[in-house]
């Protein structure tokens, strides 16, 4: 069993060929992922495959042309070893079967996986394919010991609320449209994460992974509740609760501050740069890291 606690580990057995990544999204994730395998690549045995974008005006020369994609369907073109989604749960639903078709897949946005059928689809079509679907643990502390329990059969139950500044949330149907600054504190939603998911795409990935890692309760049995806090302009709050059993219980919260307006909050981009780092050396499954 490897280390996952500790990716680093993995430098020692790594092979001699640099993983080729696709980076898909250019957003504030990519920009980083796509930065920092620039400058950290060689060292850490990762090299840029291609990078896509909607709008390709973004890259404003800050690419070389040749890494370029310019139509998503063209990646089957491009060696790639594995392909990272950061841009929205919409690709996940539309390029992910194909994407692992070719390539291990980390999918950004896991709130995609609400959909119990895209979700099988996806763990098939890594089987058929023999490939890895990465789910990053993003903003998720203690993934891995929730996946425990739930495997032990220890997990009874298990709720992550996440509090940010209005400006942060980007929700379906305009349920925060009216908010003034200075409102303070407002419970948005509570309930399952499977019916919260397609009312926050971008905001409850965390979520996502919390009902991955504790498949046996999944997306209907893991409670989610979303707070706008208008006192939140400096940070995320990630709280999590875990319930086991003979009255066992452990919670977590987890502040990670955050640029006013952003739907990721800083400590976030470092752990997906050390998931990206565990993909080296694993094939087939489903992998939270
Ligand atoms: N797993 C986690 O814990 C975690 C944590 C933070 C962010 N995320 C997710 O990762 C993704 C990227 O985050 P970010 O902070 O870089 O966001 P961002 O808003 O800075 O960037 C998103 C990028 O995707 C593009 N995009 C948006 N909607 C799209 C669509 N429908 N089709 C194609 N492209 C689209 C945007 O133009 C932008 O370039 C988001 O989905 C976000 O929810 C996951």
């Amino acid at each position: 069993m490897r280390n996952l606690l500790n990716p680093l580990s993995h430098f020692a057995d790594m092979t001699d060929r640099a993983l080729k990544v696709g980076i898909v999204g250019y957003g504030h994730l990519g920009q980083f992922l796509v930065e920092k395998i620039q400058k950290e690549g060689p060292e850490a045995g990762l090299q840029l495959a291609f990078v896509w974008n909607r709008n390709a005006d973004k890259f404003r020369d800050s690419l070389p042309k040749e890494l370029i994609l310019h139509d998503l369907s063209d990646f089957t073109c491009r060696d790639t070893d594995v392909i990272v989604e950061v841009c929205h749960p919409m690709i996940v639903k539309e390029f992910g079967v194909r994407f692992l078709s070719h390539a291990h897949f980390m999918v950004g946005s896991p709130s995609a996986l609400s959909d119990p059928q895209l979700e099988q689809d996806l763990r098939t079509a890594a089987k058929q394919h023999g490939k890895t679907l990465y789910v990053p643990s993003g903003a998720l502390w203690g993934g891995q010991d929730i996946q425990k329990m739930n495997d032990s059969g220890t997990l009874q139950a298990l709720s992550v609320r996440m509090s940010k500044h209005p400006s942060c949330f980007r929700l379906t149907g305009g349920l925060l449209s009216d908010w003034r600054e200075g409102e303070g504190r407002r419970v948005l939603y509570h309930g399952s994460v499977a019916e919260l998911c397609p009312i926050a795409p971008n905001n409850v990935n965390t979520m996502a992974a919390a009902a991955i890692a504790a498949s046996k309760l999944g997306f209907n049995g893991v409670t989610g509740e979303i707070v706008s806090d208008t006192a939140l302009s400096d940070y995320h709050i990630v709280e999590i609760e875990v319930t086991g059993p003979d009255g066992f219980t452990v919670k977590t919260v987890r502040q990670n501050p955050a640029k006013l307006g952003a739907v990721t909050g800083n400590a976030t981009y470092n752990s997906f740069w050390s998931s990206l780092l565990v993909c080296k050396g694993h094939g087939g499954r489903v992998y939270l890291c």
